[in-house]
């Protein structure tokens, strides 16, 4: 599944708020994701950015006006409305979401608005007294009731000065929504357990044991299960990833950890998806305070196996689909057909890692699909985000 928004005829709306700065931010990120962006602003939003800058971006005229003169004889608002896929208005102030609540039209965006028939997602922001006000809260719960969605305001120091809700929550999360909103929920109903990232092994208490996965593949699936409308777990180790959306996140440090929490929820997945590089092997022994260098020339440090996560899923397994991963540096095919067998599993993804554009840390990845009934899939090079997409295709083809 390419990215939803590609090629989508997507309309923002930008209202007189102090946040309209970062509406900006969202028509670049969603020009870059190759949606078509058309830009509608108040009169008012006009004190905070400029058109310009929204025409610049979007590569489009900016709708400011409902009287001007477009180049063409079209009804713009009309024409723009029919053409869209979905609408974001980002932020919409108080006197916005007041228009939109009660079908007032005295302006090019809130006329443009009633016309519209794709999902329209608001994004309210605003002083805390004014987000909490009766009168607010109101017409948000009359917009939702009338089929739009709306997304919280963020929490924290607001640009009057206040602290509170009412901050327009950052571009990229507002994109997330967005795909979110427009993405197939062909994982509805399905629980899915993913693992992500390395562990820790400890030596003593201030170094260990570890490799170097960023846990970019597995929280790529994760997030993208979730735009399918999936009940997603994401069990992992420590990376530098922000928490995912909607996504139960829990947080573990060793192997022991991860076995910990993966067998404690696996009985209620339907399916598991196990990305993590989990440390084979241990140190027997961890001391309580660091290792001093002291008259030391060799330190030895001997290891114990690790609990095998994915062998011990695969002989728990009852009715539940069961995918790893292998990351290997040679013999890929050999390696990932062993893995696969042994481990009971239903279908492996199997990658050369320590290449650039593939494995550890890389934005892509090239990996090949084994199959439990000897098929084997190469795909080409992709984003991490594509691949989680397309390996969820085919789980919901198995
Ligand atoms: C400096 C300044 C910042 C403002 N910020 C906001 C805001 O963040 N949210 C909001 O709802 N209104 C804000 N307002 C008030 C709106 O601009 C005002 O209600 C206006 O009528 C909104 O018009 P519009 O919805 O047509 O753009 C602000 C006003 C000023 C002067």
């Amino acid at each position: 599944m390419k990215a939803i928004i590609e090629n989508k005829n997507i309309v923002l709306g930008v209202s007189g708020g102090i946040a309209a700065y970062k509406s900006v931010e969202l028509l670049r990120l969603m020009v870059k994701r190759g949606a078509n962006v058309r830009v509608i602003m108040t009169k008012n939003a006009r004190w905070f950015v400029g058109p310009l800058t929204f025409k610049a971006l979007s590569g489009q005229p900016v709708c400011t006006d409902l009287f001007e003169n477009g180049e063409d004889a079209s009804i713009r608002h009309i024409d723009w409305a029919g053409e869209a896929d979905a609408v974001v208005i980002a932020p919409a102030t108080a006197n916005i979401i007041g228009k939109l609540a009660n079908g007032v039209a005295d302006d090019a965006l809130s006329t443009f608005i009633l016309a519209v028939t794709c999902p329209m997602i608001l994004c309210p922001s605003m002083n805390s007294q004014m987000y909490e006000s009766k009168a607010v809260q109101r017409n948000i719960e009359r917009l939702k009731a009338d089929g739009h969605f709306v997304i919280d305001p963020d929490s924290g120091q607001l640009a009057c000065g206040t602290t509170g809700p009412g901050r327009l929550p950052e571009p990229e999360d507002i994109l997330d929504r967005l795909i979110y909103y427009l993405s197939p929920k062909d994982l509805k109903g399905k629980r899915l357990l993913v693992t992500a990232g390395p562990t820790r092994e400890s030596i003593d208490p201030v170094r260990f044991i570890s490799n170097p996965s960023s846990g970019k593949m597995g929280f790529a699936v994760a997030k993208a299960a979730e735009k399918r409308g999936g009940d997603v777990t994401l069990i992992t180790g420590p990376t530098n990833l922000a928490d995912l959306n909607n996504v139960k996140m829990l947080k573990v440090n060793t192997a022991q950890g991860m076995a910990e929490a993966v067998f404690s929820h696996m009985e209620h997945a339907d399916i598991i998806i196990k990305v993590a590089a989990v440390s084979d092997y241990r140190p027997k022994e961890q001391t309580e305070q660091k290792i001093k260098k002291d008259n030391i020339s060799e330190l030895v440090v001997f290891l114990e196996e690790n609990p095998d996560i994915l062998k011990e899923l695969g002989r728990r397994k009852k009715n539940q689909i069961l995918v790893g991963f292998a990351a290997e540096t040679e013999n890929l095919e050999k390696h990932s057909q062993k893995k696969l067998t042994e481990k009971n599993l239903d279908l492996i993804v199997g990658n050369i890692v320590g290449r650039p554009s593939s494995g550890f840390d890389a934005e892509t990845n090239k990996a090949t699909l084994f199959y439990k009934d000897g098929t084997t899939e190469p795909l080409p090079t992709m984003e991490k985000d594509d691949l989680a997409h397309v390996l969820l295709d085919r789980i919901l083809q198995l």
